[in-house]
């Protein structure tokens, strides 16, 4: 490298530093709102040595390739997936919802989603992509589907009922058996978003906490969508969706005359094998009983901050099912404002007037100990409490 070239190395990586200081990072424990977190060491060293990868074009890694079978193979075992069913890598959550989407509306013609009024705003994307219709179903008081209320609206056979197997802003789990039971007997795709929950109630029931089955354990599921670049301690982008029938995909898949392979299926065309890799790496590092034990900390960290929480004289929306806790205040936006001015990043659910808080694996006592001053301070001052 000539002097020149090194500085202006030297300009580059001085002006992205620059603008990286302004970022909250996982790592510093200040960001309390949302579902990601900080990559595992081993998922972050393996993402590097994989950065050159395409599984767009997947006969030019065939290495990598492989390596995304056994992912997708670990995934499958985690949800139960019978030996019909086959896997996609996804790039998170909204990717994984839109291929379930697309696959049901190929599949049945049809255009209208039943859905809890608690699902993700990805939904939205999908009705205005795919021109669906979204028809909302009402949540009960603990804020889960009310399947009554489905009940009554399923006789239209729509192309595909959504469940959710932890809500984005309460973490809830939908009465999954029921709906799997009656998308059964009418014959309709049931989608399970598992975004959040997928790698966390696994291992809650392990941990011997009362969750219901959330996957292909049940017969009507059609598919389950689960992200690794939530609680799977992957690095970003990474999620999975599996789905019941192999052949489905055909619905989904074309002809891709410039590339390796003859079919190509999904949204992605280039892709980065990285987050695959570390995904794996991670998976593999962790097995289930690491990712229990991840779990079992989570929930531990969970229980303080519900405590810590009401100690100061605040309440929860609804009493946690996993890692995730809503606050309720009456002004959430301002609170949220003045919290982000301190350093403290948590996000507001103006639809259920809390404030959400997630404990992901980097959020210790310790932090929470250090937050829960700063939040009564900013409660008092705008007369929350
Ligand atoms: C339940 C659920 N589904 C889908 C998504 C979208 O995931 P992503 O942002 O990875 O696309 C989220 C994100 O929080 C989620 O909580």
């Amino acid at each position: 490298m000539t002097s020149l070239d090194t500085r202006k190395k030297q300009k580059i990586f001085k002006e992205l530093t620059t603008l990286q200081q302004r970022d909250f990072t996982f790592s510093s424990g200040r960001i309390l709102g949302s579902m990601c977190t900080v990559p595992h060491p081993i998922a972050r060293e393996i993402y590097q040595q994989f950065l050159e990868t395409n599984l767009g074009d997947p006969e030019l890694c065939p290495g990598t390739k492989e390596i995304e079978k056994r992912y997708i193979a670990f995934i499958s075992k985690l949800l139960h997936a019978p030996a019909s069913s086959a896997g996609q890598i996804v790039s998170g959550g909204t990717e994984g919802n839109i291929t379930a989407m697309w696959i049901a509306k190929q599949l049945s013609g049809k255009k209208e989603i039943l859905l809890p009024t608690s699902a993700h705003f990805s939904f939205q994307k999908i009705a205005s992509l795919m021109d669906m219709r979204l028809t909302e179903v009402p949540v009960t008081k603990e804020y889960v589907m009310d399947i009554n209320a489905l009940k009554k609206k399923i006789r239209k056979t729509p192309a595909a009922v959504v469940g959710l197997a932890g809500s984005t802003e309460l973490g809830t789990i939908d009465p999954l058996p029921e709906i799997s039971d009656l998308c059964s007997e009418e014959h309709v795709f049931f989608h399970v978003d598992a975004a959040f929950g997928g790698f966390v109630i696994p291992f809650l029931k392990t941990l011997h906490y009362k969750v219901p089955a959330f996957d292909f354990s049940l017969k009507g599921v059609s598919s389950v969508s689960i992200d690794s670049h939530k609680m799977g301690y992957a690095a970003i982008p990474l999620g999975t969706i599996v789905i019941r029938r192999k052949q489905w995909l055909s619905t989904i898949s074309v002809d891709s005359p410039y590339i390796s392979s003859e079919k190509q299926t999904g949204i992605l065309g280039t892709r980065s094998g990285a987050p695959v890799a570390a995904a794996y790496a991670i998976a593999q590092y962790l097995g289930f009983a690491g990712y229990t034990q991840m779990v079992r900390s989570c929930m531990d960290v969970t229980r303080y901050a519900q405590k810590r929480i009401e100690e100061i004289g605040l309440n929860l929306v609804v009493s946690p099912t996993m890692n995730v806790l809503g606050v309720k205040l009456k002004r959430p936006g301002v609170i949220v404002k003045k919290l982000s001015e301190r350093g403290w990043r948590v996000n507001k659910v103006e639809r259920l007037s809390c404030i959400r808080i997630v404990m992901m694996p980097q959020i210790t006592k310790q932090i929470i100990d250090e937050f829960i001053p700063v939040l009564k301070k900013t409660c008092d001052e705008v007369g929350e409490l």
